[in-house]
């Protein structure tokens, strides 16, 4: 197949890299995408790092069999963990991401910014080098949410456990004048209207789905990989029960589709 017509593959420990896919789609129409939720070892924040690294490997290795032109890792997590490894070992652009430290450093009135995300995010090197590369402009303020996206794997947005989680996240965050909230972890856009409740219209909230999607349409521009049909389409596959996902994706992703096993992952 010519490289402009292979699909984009996309994986997350579960729904949570849909809030990228729906900028991947905004800014690539043309596009076919594959999209590997890993609903049965989600969630990966509490992992370690050797066990993300070999998922983010079988998964980018389903991916590729199906003829990925190029991987995206739409989870802050396993770009922590995997993303060195994934370069090394695939010959494609591979495309990661990371908490948005340095547009809320630069948009901070109150020089404090929240960031929140995953213990195994937080607690990674390549955080420590964010952090210090752009923690001098800011004091940052790190903010784990564990039991925060089980709450979202189940379909829960607005319910009153995942609004006493989020309130406990945040006040603390909010009591330190905090102005800028960054959602480091992608499974956190699902919950920005309920954020936004807690947090107040004052409060800017920065997520990098968006900076995301333009650095993979940069990539596949250079390397003249970018698809030429009239639209494309969207595949799932999961590692857990194809139906849990099924039933999620009408609310999460906007329509009902279905959707595959993951299989040899
Ligand atoms: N969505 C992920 C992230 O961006 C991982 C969440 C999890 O599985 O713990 O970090």
């Amino acid at each position: 197949m010519s490289p402009t017509a292979r699909p984009i593959g996309v994986f997350d420990s579960g729904v949570g890299g849909l809030t990228v896919l729906r900028h991947i789609r905004a800014a690539l129409p043309a596009e076919d995408l594959l999209y590997v939720a890993d609903s049965a070892h989600a969630p990966y924040g509490v992992k370690s790092p050797q066990f993300i690294e070999a998922r983010a490997l079988a998964i980018a290795e389903f991916l590729v069999a199906r003829d990925a032109k190029a991987l995206v890792v739409a989870c802050n997590t396993a770009t922590a963990a995997a993303i060195s490894r994934l370069r090394e070992r695939f010959d494609l652009p591979v495309v990661g991401m990371e908490p948005a430290v340095k547009p809320a450093a630069e948009a901070t009135r109150t020089g404090v910014i929240g960031v929140l995300a995953t213990s195994g995010t937080l607690e990674s090197g390549k955080f420590a080098d964010l952090v210090g590369r752009f923690g001098s402009q800011a004091r940052v303020i790190v903010q784990p949410c564990p039991g925060l996206v089980e709450r979202i794997e189940a379909g829960d947005l607005t319910g009153p456990l995942t609004r006493r989680l989020l309130e406990g996240f945040v006040a603390p965050l909010l009591e330190a004048e905090a102005d800028t909230l960054v959602l480091g972890c992608t499974h956190y856009p699902f919950l920005e209207p309920l954020l936004r409740e807690l947090a107040g219209e004052q409060v800017a909230i920065i997520e990098s789905g968006a900076a995301v999607a333009r650095q993979l349409a940069r990539r596949l521009a250079e390397t003249d990989f970018l698809a030429a049909r009239p639209a494309g389409s969207e595949r799932f596959f999961s590692s857990g029960e194809p139906g849990l996902l099924e039933a999620l994706l009408p609310r999460l992703w906007g329509s009902a589709a279905q959707v595959g096993r993951l299989t040899g992952g």
